[in-house]
């Protein structure tokens, strides 16, 4: 083991360095739990666990806590945003803090505020780079590690590949975790090859028997290819990864030229994005828990190619453990 996946253990509190990545709206709390039971770290999309599985967030939290005594993560996209939204999100980490969590996942924007709430109390933040000088500006705020989101990943892919972005990012100083085209064993232990600390999967974790998405969308993400993942803008207005799917090759993956206009003007951008933000929560929420015949909005990354069946989140752990030597500790220790 290295001493960065050393580092990453430790800041994380975890046997496995694995995260199962926050996932709007995939993430609901029973699958956080499996992960993170199983000597990972699942990591709360508070969105999702709001406002797609209805949870107040206290409340699921205390349910996560009930399926298990492992340390579980929260993501907190920073990304600058209406007032109301900020407030929300700087609550739920309040109330995050008050029932123990002490690992946090940022993206986007500046990660000054969470760092500053978390180190108040001996927690840590990890955030989400896909170039350096993003990874520059949120050390200036204080990171403890970062997650380097490549051109392979689920959600908002990067645009590098996980080798060129670590070359970036590995004299900083800091663990690097890999996000983005690992979805099985081999794939995680050539990624802790590579040099990463440790690894944070999305895509693999929504064909388990916990997520609570559409059989549809599961049955989808075993059937695709790489070369079935696609980037569309129609979704956020920022290219969103998803499963080339005959509704999306129906609506086209660019945003339309007034859209883009709006995108790019210096005032008119923000209320474009919040705009596109309401909208996609929405459809993605829809597409996620109705399936085939809503809207195939099906976000995966190129790790569908590790995802060949619909398994327990906890198995999966173990078995990517096992693969990359870190069996033993999880036997010892779950
Ligand atoms: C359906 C889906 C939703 C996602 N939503 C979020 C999110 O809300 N916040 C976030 O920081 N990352 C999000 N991500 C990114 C994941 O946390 C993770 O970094 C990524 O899935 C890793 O790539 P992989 O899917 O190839 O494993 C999402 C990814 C997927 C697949």
């Amino acid at each position: 083991m290295t001493q960065a996946t050393d580092r990453f253990l430790a800041h994380a509190r975890i046997e496995v360095p694995l995260l199962c990545g926050a996932m709007y709206p995939c993430s609901n709390p029973e699958l956080v739990a499996a992960v993170s039971d199983a000597g990972g770290m699942g990591i709360i999309q508070p969105l999702s666990m709001v406002f797609v599985h209805g949870h107040d967030f206290r409340e699921g939290l205390r349910l996560i806590k009930r399926l298990t005594d492992k340390p579980i993560g929260m993501n907190v996209i920073t990304e600058k945003s209406a007032k109301v939204y900020t407030e929300r999100m700087q609550k739920w980490v309040d109330i995050a803090l008050e029932e123990g969590v002490r690992f946090f996942v940022t993206s986007l924007g500046n990660p000054a505020w969470v760092v500053e709430k978390a180190h108040a109390v001996g927690g840590v933040v990890y955030h989400d780079v896909t170039e350096r000088k993003w990874a520059e500006i949120a050390l200036k705020a204080g990171v403890d590690g970062l997650i380097a989101v490549n051109d392979q990943a689920g959600g908002h892919a990067g645009g590098k590949s996980p080798e060129a972005l670590l070359a970036e990012l590995a004299d900083l100083g800091v663990p690097v975790l890999a996000a983005g085209g690992v979805g099985d064993g081999p794939a995680f232990r050539r990624a802790l090859e590579l040099g990463y600390a440790g690894v944070q999967m999305g895509t693999r974790f929504i064909a388990t028997e916990e997520c609570l998405a559409h059989g549809d969308y599961k049955a989808a993400i075993l059937k695709a290819r790489p070369e079935d993942i696609v980037l569309t803008e129609k979704i956020s207005g920022v290219p969103v990864a998803v499963i080339k799917t005959p509704y999306i090759e129906q609506m086209g993956t660019k945003a339309g030229p007034i859209a883009r206009r709006l995108l790019k003007g210096r005032k008119t951008k923000h209320w474009m994005r919040t705009l596109y933000t309401v909208q996609s929560l929405w459809k993605l929420k829809h597409s996620s828990l109705k399936g085939t015949g809503y809207a195939d909005y099906f976000q995966a990354g190129k790790s569908v190619a590790g995802c060949d069946t619909i398994e327990p989140a906890g198995a999966i752990v173990r078995r990517l453990a096992d693969e990359a030597g870190f069996g033993r500790a999880h036997s010892a220790g779950a």
